[in-house]
């Protein structure tokens, strides 16, 4: 059931069968041009309902990815905070528009909806347990918990939640 294409998106995508279609998509290439590739690519074959995940999309060391998605997707796309850094998306329409109601928190005066998140107490505790384990080397998780149940807005240069929980103070 796998099909693996090994090599560049570039030399890659056009390897797939041309009738392909997505239901999902996850994208963890990091860069802004990959990112690009991968959505021009995607996007028209992508059915209504399917789910793009970007993952790193907050991680400050990988800044291009919603960079990419904006542009290829559009500003007021919504996105949903997955755990940690990863964002899910649904460019062509929720599956089940209202089912939840969006709970925004505003990072870098960009919007994201953490009410899945939220929902998913399993998230939390990954967070949580992670936390636990690189204590040493990821201070931030602390702050990464208290800023998705609920801490205020950050201040416009809080670039991305990693850069965000850099300017909170562990108490
Ligand atoms: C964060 S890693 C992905 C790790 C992978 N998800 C895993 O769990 O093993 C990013 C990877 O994307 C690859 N990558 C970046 N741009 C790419 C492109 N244009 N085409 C193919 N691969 C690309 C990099 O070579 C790198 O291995």
């Amino acid at each position: 059931m796998v099909e693996i294409h090994e090599g560049w998106f570039e030399d890659t995508l056009g390897r797939i069968s041309p009738t392909a279609q997505f239901c999902l998509a996850h994208l963890d290439a990091d860069t802004y041009s990959s990112t690009k590739t991968a959505l021009r690519y995607l996007l028209p074959r992508l059915v209504p309902g399917g789910a793009v995940v970007l993952d790193d999309c907050l991680f400050y060391g990988a800044i291009g990815v919603l960079q990419a998605a904006e542009e290829e997707i559009g500003k007021d796309l919504h996105l949903h905070l997955g755990p940690k850094t990863q964002a899910f998306a649904f460019p062509k329409g929720d599956p089940q528009p209202g089912r939840r109601a969006p709970i925004w928190r505003t990072l870098g005066g960009r919007r994201y909806d953490v009410a899945d998140l939220l929902a998913r107490p399993d998230y939390i505790e990954l967070v949580a347990w992670e936390g636990a384990i690189y204590r040493n080397r990821a201070e931030g998780y602390h702050d990464y918990l208290q800023l998705i149940s609920g801490r205020p807005d950050l201040p416009p240069d809080s670039h991305r939640v990693t850069a965000g929980i850099g300017l909170l103070r562990r108490r």
